[in-house]
Parts: C-alpha cells; structure tokens; sequence
C-alpha cells in the first residue's frame, strides 16, 4: 500500500469580490506519495504560487480541502498554523530568503530553534546537514559571501533542518545558472528519495523535468491532462498541442511554439538571412527564459506570452 502525504481535493482560489474577482485556481486535486516529486509547470499567472501557498497552509483555500498525513490543514486553528509550518513543511524560494546578517549556519540553526531545538543541539544540527550539503566550508560566511547556487543549497538545508514531511518549492531555479540548477535539485530529490520525504516544485524551468516523477501542467488555474503538451524541438518550450503549429516530419508530427521555429525546424529559410535571425532569436529567447526566471512583477497573461513569442518569432 502507498502512504498519501498530501492530498488536495478539489480546491478552487478566488480573490477580490464581484467585477473584479480572479479565480487563481479552479478545482484542482492532486495527490502526493511519500518520497515522491512533483513538478508542476505552466505560464506565468497560471496559479502556481497560488496552490503551492495552499498546500504550505499560507493559504486558506476557497473552496474544497487539503490533507497532510490525513489530517485537515484547512480545519485546524490559525493559531495551530506556524507551528505545523515550521515543523512539517519545508519551504524552498526563488530567492533564497536567506537573513543577511546571519551567518550559514545560523541562518539554518535558527529555524531548529524555533521549532524547540537548543542552541547547541541545533548548531549541531546544522552544521551536520550543511556539510553533506557540501557546505563545510562555507558554515561561518555571510550569505552576500555565496555564490547563487550555493544560497540555495543553505535554503534548502534550512528546508530540511526539522525533518519535514513535505518540502515545496516556488520557482527554486529561477535565479542560478542553468546547470547548477540542475545540480542543486538532482541534489534536492536524492535527499528526498533517501529520506521518504515528497517534493512539490512549482517551475518554468523546462530543463528540471527529468529530476520530477510526474509533471503536471497548470493552465489558468486548473491542471491540463499532461498529454496534450509537447516540447517544441527548435526553442524547447512546452507547447499545447491543441493550439500549436504542427508539422509532420519522417512520419511524425511536431508540435511549435510559432511558425518561425516550425520553418526552423523544417529548414525554410534556413539558409536565408532570416533563418539566421529566427535562429539567434530563439536561442536568445531560450536563455533569456534560462536566466530571467519569472517574477511576481512581471506577470504575463498565457495570451501575452503567446503575443510576445508570436511578435518575436513572426509567426
Ligand atoms: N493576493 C492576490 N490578490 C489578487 N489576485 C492575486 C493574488 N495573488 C495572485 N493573484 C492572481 O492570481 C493569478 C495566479 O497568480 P499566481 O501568482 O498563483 O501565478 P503563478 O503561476 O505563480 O505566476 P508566476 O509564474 O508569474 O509566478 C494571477 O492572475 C494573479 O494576478
Ligand atoms: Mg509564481
């Protein structure tokens, strides 16, 4: 028999009243293993933040209901909340969140304090995880000392230090360069793995997806059944099979963001100065989404990126 850690049911957001409500998520149910990770990927202003906040009990949902380990978070008291964050959840941000006046190993013997560790105990603690981090070296800098991979290995250890149940993470990629990236969640989900723990990571980032055991895709606030996405070859993107240009190619079809990575694809114009151009635009593209990450700030509408990526690529 499989242990359900977390369980979402039918879980539906609504911000704001009347003309101006948003519905950020729609009805949504998912259910996670012990020791499994989930990915779950979409556009900018699909609902992403808006559920992991949910499932972290950040969030009261509208409507419907999330168990951890079979109890109900939406049930208990807001007074009950801190404490099972701190103790059950580990949080993992795009930014780190690191106390800039807190050495390393504070900043993770902190959180073991809080939940009722002492000091000792809890340095101990810390440096033991910071170390198979492969943070040794690094227990008595600051954090403005550390490299961006480096601040995100410290968060998750800070993650990590009450031996949660869950660890969620909200675009965990966003600000490290695209292998470290990589390195740093193969290194999340070894732990997991290793410990039982689950793992729900909410990103853009196309290259995580072979870390994940499933991939889940948010679509304005409800999940899209994943077969429908294909990855376009030319930029890597995932692409809505129902809305993307398609060609068929060696008896296959291919699916594309735009007309201008399907010619690419095809070898029109590529021999042409425009080929070049479409070329040097979708690598520049393809990293500018590597490097960028998404902030909150800069929300696009699925229908503004579909403009922008249009308007660039010429479709
Ligand atoms: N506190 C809030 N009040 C009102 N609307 C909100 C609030 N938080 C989020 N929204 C809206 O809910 C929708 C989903 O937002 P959310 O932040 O969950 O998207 P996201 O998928 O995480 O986007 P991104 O990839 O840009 O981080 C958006 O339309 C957003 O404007
Ligand atoms: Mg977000």
């Amino acid at each position: 028999m499989t242990t359900l850690t977390l369980d979402v049911r039918d879980v539906s957001k609504r911000f704001g009243e009347g003309d101006t409500t948003v519905a950020a998520v729609r009805g949504v149910s998912l259910a996670v293993e012990a020791g499994e990770v989930v990915l779950i990927m979409g556009p900018s202003g699909s609902g992403k933040t808006t559920l992991l906040s949910m499932m972290g009990a950040l969030l009261k949902p509208t409507t419907g209901s999330i168990h951890l380990d079979g109890a109900e978070l939406s049930a208990l008291s807001e007074g009950r909340l801190p404490d099972i964050r701190l103790r059950r959840f580990g949080f993992i941000f795009q930014d780190f969140n690191l106390l800039s006046a807190l050495t390393v190993r504070e900043n993770v013997a902190l959180v073991a304090e809080l939940a009722g560790l002492r000091t000792r105990a809890a340095r101990d603690k810390a440096t033991a995880l910071l170390t198979e981090l492969g943070l040794g070296g690094r227990l008595d800098f600051l954090p403005e000392k550390l490299s961006g991979g480096e601040k995100q290995r410290v968060a998750i250890a800070r993650a990590l230090i009450n031996d949660p149940t869950l660890i969620l993470a909200d675009e965990p990629t966003a600000n490290l360069d695209s292998k470290i990236g990589h390195e740093i969640m193969r290194l999340l989900r070894g732990i997991a793995k290793e410990q039982g723990r689950s793992v729900v990571i909410v990103s853009h980032d196309q290259r995580i997806r072979d870390i994940a055991d499933r991939v889940l895709w948010l679509d304005d606030g409800a999940f899209k059944d994943i077969v429908t996405m294909a990855t376009d070859p030319v930029c890597e993107m995932a692409v809505d099979r129902e809305r993307a240009v398609s060609a068929e190619r060696d008896g296959e079809t291919h699916y594309f963001c735009s007309r201008g990575c399907r010619d690419e694809y095809l070898g029109e114009n590529g021999n042409g100065p425009r080929g070049w151009l479409h070329l040097a635009t979708a690598h520049l593209s393809r990293n500018a989404r590597r490097h960028s990450g998404h902030r909150g700030d800069q929300r696009r509408t699925a229908a503004q990126v579909e403009r922008d990526e249009t308007a660039k690529h010429g479709r």
